[in-house]
C-alpha cells in the first residue's frame, strides 16, 4: 500500500535548494536519504511531514492530495499517523520523562508500552526532568514518544545522532523492526551510510537533484 508520494517538489529558500524530486514510500517500506551537510535533507523531510509547504509540487499522504485536505484532516493524520523524530527532539523541557510519553498517550489514544521503554534502556530515568537527561537519553525518550503513538510514517533525522554505535545500531533495530510488525514506512536521514545501506531504498541529495542510488 503507498503510504507516501510526492512528485515534482521543488524548495528554495535564499536560493533554489532542490527541484523535480519524485518519492515513493510503501508499507512496510524504510528509505534512507544521505547527502552533504546543507543540501537540503532536514528541509525536504519537513516538507513530506507537512511542516513546511514546497514551493512546487505535490505530496500525497495516503493517497490523499495534502494540498487539498481540510485543517481538520490533516491535523489527524499529523495527530495519529505521522511521528517526527527531528535533528533537535523538542521535549517538554519542564516535564519529566515519563509525563512527555504521557502527551503522546493522552494526544493518540495509545498505551505507553513497558517493552519499548526496556528496548530503548529509559526505564529507570523515565521520572526524571527532562533536563536532567543526558542527550542520548533525551533522543531516546523523543523516539519513544513518537512509537508510543504508533504512527504509519516514521520521518527520523538523524535520529541516532547523540548515540554511541552498539545503543545506535539497537535503536535503529527496533525501527526496522517497528516497521515490519506494524507495516509501517520510514523516511530516515542519515549521515551514516552503512545505516543507509540497511534501508529498502536509498537516494542522493545532490546538485539539487534527487536520485536513487540502491
Ligand atoms: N527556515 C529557513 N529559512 C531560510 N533558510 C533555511 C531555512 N531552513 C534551512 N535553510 C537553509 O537551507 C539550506 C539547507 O538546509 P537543511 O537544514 O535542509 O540542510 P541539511 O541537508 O539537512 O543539512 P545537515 O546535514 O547539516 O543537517 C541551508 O543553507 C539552510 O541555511
Ligand atoms: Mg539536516
Amino acid at each position: 500500500m503507498n503510504l507516501l508520494t510526492a512528485q515534482n517538489l521543488a524548495h528554495t529558500f535564499e536560493y533554489e535548494l532542490f527541484k523535480d524530486v519524485d518519492i515513493e514510500l510503501n508499507s512496510g517500506e524504510s528509505i534512507a536519504i544521505i547527502g552533504m551537510s546543507g543540501s537540503g535533507k532536514s528541509t525536504l523531510l519537513h516538507l513530506l511531514s507537512t511542516l513546511l509547504t514546497p514551493c512546487e509540487g505535490k505530496i500525497l499522504l495516503f493517497s490523499e492530495d495534502v494540498s487539498y485536505m481540510s485543517k481538520k484532516r490533516l491535523s489527524s493524520i499529523k495527530r495519529h499517523d505521522l511521528g517526527l523524530i527531528f535533528q533537535s527532539h523538542y521535549l517538554f523541557k519542564g516535564f519529566s520523562a515519563y509525563e512527555n510519553l504521557e502527551v503522546s498517550e493522552l494526544l493518540s489514544g495509545q498505551k505507553i508500552e513497558d517493552s519499548l521503554l526496556e528496548a530503548l534502556h529509559i526505564k529507570e530515568p523515565m521520572h526524571q526532568k527532562v533536563t536532567e537527561l543526558s542527550g542520548g537519553q533525551q533522543q531516546r525518550v523523543s523516539i519513544a514518544r513518537v512509537l508510543t503513538k504508533k504512527p504509519r510514517i516514521i520521518f527520523a533525522d538523524e535520529p541516532t545522532g547523540n548515540l554511541d554505535k552498539k545503543t545506535a545500531d539497537e535503536v535503529m533495530n527496533l525501527f526496522f523492526d517497528y516497521c515490519k510488525k506494524n507495516n509501517a514506512g520510514m523516511i530516515l536521514v542519515t549521515h551514516d551510510n552503512d545505516l543507509a545501506q540497511k534501508c529498502d531504498k536509498v537516494f542522493h541529495l545532490e546538485d539539487k537533484k534527487l536520485q536513487r542510488i540502491k
